[in-house]
């Protein structure tokens, strides 16, 4: 047994060594210096990132690489974040992210469905169709999460985002509601110390997802694969009684059981669950963010309610006798849509946007990356630019976007949470249309201020940012 843990020691540290001395000969970024060999920045990192890399970038300049987790990562500062975002023959965002979250082995079964095409052919290019199951969704679940339980008077809720969560797959899931712990649990990943990356990258998840010891997709899927099974014999047997005037259900598994050719009575389920995962995952965390800071934004200042209040009773007019609104509605919430950009442009990761080294690559100043490097992009470094934003570019000022042709979801230079380019988000319309029912929901229905009486601002983990989970008071409105 220590035989084979000294065998196995000596095995990582000489890997490591020699990975370090085979450096290729390019013109690299600056490291900065570093006193603890194997430590290196990690303590600065994690705990003091917003000083930390303003310092870096300061002492070095626009590209710089610092020594985390026993891995040299480059910061791409805002100058030449673009080149990152849109060279996608050089940077891969979804490679960095497999890294982080082992997705080829959480679903596994997936095969090689192109989820950013089958996203747009089927749902993006519909969502005023979708709009009003959107709506009424939203409706219900906000009533069952929130109405329920201020009913009887001001209520605290801690930890927006995980309630959240439940709110939004309402509508994004539409029907598996069940299936939202899957998306905190896999999102744990993301917090283990990449520690064995100098080895393989995203080694440690990687040995914690196939040993089994850590796989949150295992019992999610068995879940979720029983409802499919319902949803399947449901759709035979209608298929059966009513032959051609079956009425197809709108949804993303009909569309994939078409548009795969999935023949019914021979269906292979992990495959289907996994393919509806990947969908699930890559909506349900982000919007659920972007609605949990949101409202934690609007609680921590009262005193926009009253404006916002006004411009939703005047948009409601447009509703129909179910309060459904038409899909165009969202296009006269000016001072709702400049509350959310502001939102979503402080959501206050310091970096973000790992992207992978695809091949050798020279940035228009010279320096060189090898392949398979990570850079990470310094968004602090944009969106607390003059430059780039306006005055004041730090405070939170809810209507500095009206009339400046920057809908929330407009992506560009000093407006990156999307990414850029080619690969931008596909799903940013989807987004925001459901964090804007949201919010003229929530803004017509009720009040709502922080626990503390401040504002509070985000959580931050190293230089990631979390929704803050301290408490936001929720009142029903009084009917005048
Ligand atoms: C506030 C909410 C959201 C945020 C902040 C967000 C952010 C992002 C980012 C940063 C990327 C990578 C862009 C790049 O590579 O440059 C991305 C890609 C993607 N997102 Fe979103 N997203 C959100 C909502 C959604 C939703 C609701 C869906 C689906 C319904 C979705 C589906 C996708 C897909 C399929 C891709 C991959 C695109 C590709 O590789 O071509 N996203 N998203």
């Amino acid at each position: 047994m220590y035989q084979t843990i000294i065998l196995g020691s000596i095995l990582l540290v000489s890997f490591y060594i020699l990975k370090r001395f085979r450096k290729p000969k390019l013109n690299m970024p600056p490291l900065v210096r570093y006193k603890i060999p194997i430590i290196g920045h990690t303590y600065s990192y994690m705990f003091n990132s917003e000083e930390f890399i303003k310092q870096c970038k300061n002492e070095y300049g626009e590209i710089f690489s610092i020594y985390i987790w026993g891995e040299v990562r480059t910061i791409v500062g805002k100058e030449y974040s673009q080149e990152v975002l849109t060279r996608d023959d050089a940077f891969s965002f979804g490679k960095a992210f497999v890294e982080t979250i082992p997705l080829d082995l959480l679903l596994k079964h997936a095969g090689v469905t192109n989820v950013p095409k089958l996203l747009k052919d089927y749902i993006f290019c519909k969502l005023n169709f979708y709009s009003e199951r959107m709506q009424k969704c939203l409706h219900s679940a906000i009533q069952k999460y929130i109405n329920t339980n201020v009913n009887d008077g001001p209520k605290v809720f801690n930890n927006m985002y995980l309630l959240m969560t439940k709110i939004i797959s309402t509508p994004v899931s539409n029907i598996f509601i069940g299936e939202v712990r899957f998306i905190s649990d896999l999102l744990t990943l993301q917090k283990i110390p990449p520690l064995l990356n100098f080895y393989y990258p995203g080694y440690l998840n990687r040995i914690l997802v196939s040993s089994g010891l850590y796989n949150p997709a295992i019992k999610h899927r068995n879940i979720l694969i029983k409802y499919i099974k319902n949803q399947v014999c449901n759709r035979l047997q209608g298929k059966a009684k009513y032959g051609d005037s079956w009425k197809r259900p709108d949804d993303l598994l009909q569309d994939i059981i078409e548009q795969e050719n999935i023949d019914l009575n021979n269906v292979n389920y992990s495959s289907l669950a996994d393919k509806i995962f990947a969908f699930l995952f890559a909506s349900i965390h982000t919007t659920s963010t972007g609605c949990a800071n949101a409202l934690m934004d609007l609680a921590s200042r009262p005193q926009y309610m009253q404006e916002l209040y006004e411009e939703q009773l005047e948009v409601h007019k447009e509703a129909d006798e179910n309060g459904v609104l038409p899909f165009e509605a969202l296009d006269n919430m000016k001072k709702l849509d400049s509350f959310i950009r502001e939102t979503l442009r402080l959501t206050g990761h310091i970096l973000a946007l790992d992207h992978s080294v695809l091949k050798d690559y020279t940035f228009s100043n010279g320096l060189q990356l090898p392949k398979n490097h990570t850079v990470k992009i310094y968004v602090d470094d944009i969106y607390q630019d003059e430059s780039l934003q306006g005055p004041n570019p730090k405070s939170f000022e809810p209507f500095r976007h009206i009339d400046k042709n920057a809908p929330a979801s407009k992506i560009s230079k000093n407006f990156v949470l999307f990414g850029a380019g080619k690969h931008a988000c596909p799903g940013r319309y989807f987004a925001i249309s459901e964090i804007k029912f949201f919010m003229h929901n929530i803004i017509l229905k009720y009040n709502i201020r922080t626990e503390s009486g401040k504002i509070e601002g985000r959580k931050l983990y190293g230089p990631t940012a979390y929704p803050s989970p301290s408490g936001i008071i929720i009142e029903k409105r009084k009917a005048k």
